[in-house]
């Protein structure tokens, strides 16, 4: 599965800031993910990076100058405005992020982002107080109302010896942010007008007031894929075990404990177009004590009793079943076999394999950031490289949005009905 990024033209402009130092290591993120970068550096920028440095790592000469004559000067910040898929700004100082926001073309950097129609996400690196000041908040409030992405600062010591709000976003967290933007052009409304059901979390299954069962689950795969899935025009019911996880922007969130409420939370829910099982239901449950079991008498009797499989519930739907259902497969041995036979036996489309034992290969499913996964449908196995639970959202969300395209007996919309 390869990035949203290979094979982009990527144009970096970098501004006025201690932060243009960083420049090397966005480069080298972004060529590692096979993206055709190019630099542009403003006056400013140059004083804390030189344009060979930039050259040398980005392997193409780097442009600086609207009144370069040995260039097709005239309407060179055209070019490069159209040459680019995407316009980063890294660091965006507060002087560049107020021209933008007014529009000024008084240099190459300006005139680019003026003469652009492609997406621009902006990294502002400043101090916290002319962050905090209200002139850059109204610029960037401005800015972000145009369909401008930004990726906030960081908090932490800052090169004048302060410390606060204001450091450049990590070079990781930008790669991150252009992918999603690129995948959310691509994605764009994609999924408008569909309903999609996204369980995530763990269930707790409680035994007396004070004690419950519980696992490990994070949330984070099921939020991510809720986001995406938002983000690709769709609405999304997110269903979601107790996690810390803030809600995505647009999402309708039911919050749940136990495997019972959010099997009802599903139910009341539909219909749906698509509906993702990435919560890891508890099995079972016990039979609740509503008084506390109290140590110095005999053990409690912890009878397990089954929960109900909400997947397979779902999937064998005579009527409301989504059009496309999707579980998880969470296995520590023969995780391609056993996601297999999970396919067939809970009557959905596709299973996403993944291995909650970490090895050298990729860290377990559970809690972290990064999984690795493969997706078994009924006519294929997919095998999908090491990403984050974001990046795999995003390319799920493309899958999706495919399957939904050319499908023969697309469906009309449940919610247009
Ligand atoms: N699932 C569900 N309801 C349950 C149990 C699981 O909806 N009571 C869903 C999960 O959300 C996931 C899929 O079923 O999408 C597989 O869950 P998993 O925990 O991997 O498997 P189990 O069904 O619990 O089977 P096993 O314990 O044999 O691994």
């Amino acid at each position: 599965m390869s990035s949203f990024l290979n094979g982009k033209r990527i144009l970096l402009v970098i501004s006025g800031s201690i932060a243009a130092i960083k420049a090397p290591d966005i480069i080298r993120l972004f060529r590692r993910k096979k993206a055709d970068i190019r630099c542009l550096v403003t006056k400013g920028g140059a004083h804390f990076i030189t344009p060979l440095a930039l050259a040398s790592l980005s392997g193409h000469p780097v442009a600086q100058d609207m009144w370069d004559e040995s260039e097709e000067s005239s309407i060179r910040h055209i070019r490069l405005a159209r040459e680019a898929d995407v316009i980063i700004v890294a660091p965006a100082s507060a002087d560049f992020i107020s021209k933008m926001a007014n529009g000024l073309a008084n240099d190459l950097a300006s005139t680019v982002i003026l003469a652009a129609d492609s997406p621009i996400l902006v990294a502002p690196a400043m101090n916290h107080r002319m962050w905090h000041h209200s002139a850059t908040q109204r610029n960037i409030h401005r800015l972000k109302s145009d369909g401008i992405a930004f990726i906030d600062p960081e908090a932490g010591p800052m090169a004048c010896g302060e410390t606060g709000i204001g450091r450049l976003a990590d070079p990781e967290d930008i790669i991150l942010s252009t992918e999603s933007l690129l995948a959310r052009e691509e994605n764009h409304q994609s999924l408008k007008n569909r309903h999609f059901i996204v369980t995530a979390g763990p269930t707790y299954e409680p035994i007396d007031p004070v004690r419950y069962l519980a696992n490990r689950s994070s949330g984070k795969q099921g939020f991510a894929i809720a986001e995406a899935l938002q983000k690709s025009g769709a609405k999304v019911t997110l269903i979601a075990g107790p996690v810390y996880q803030a809600t995505p922007d647009g999402v309708d969130r039911v919050n749940v404990e136990t495997a019972i409420e959010m099997e009802e939370a599903v139910e009341a829910a539909l219909p749906a177009d698509g509906a993702i099982f990435t919560a890891a239901v508890a099995d079972w449950r016990f039979r609740y004590s509503p008084y506390k079991y109290k140590k110095g008498r005999s053990a409690p009797d912890l009878t397990l009793i089954e929960n109900p499989d909400i997947l397979s519930t779902i999937s064998h739907k005579k009527t409301d079943r989504p059009f496309l259902v999707i579980g998880f497969a969470a296995e520590s041995e023969d995780l391609l076999e056993n996601a297999k036979l999970k396919l067939q036996k809970k009557g959905c489309d596709w299973v996403i394999a993944n291995s909650v034992i970490g090895n050298e290969e990729a860290p377990s499913a559970m809690g972290g950031d990064y999984n690795k996964i493969s997706i078994i449908s009924h006519a294929d196995v997919e095998n999908w490289a090491l990403m984050s639970k974001k990046e795999i959202a995003l390319h799920l969300v493309s899958k999706i949005a495919d399957y939904f395209n050319l499908a023969n007996n697309f469906p009309s919309s449940i919610i247009s009905k």
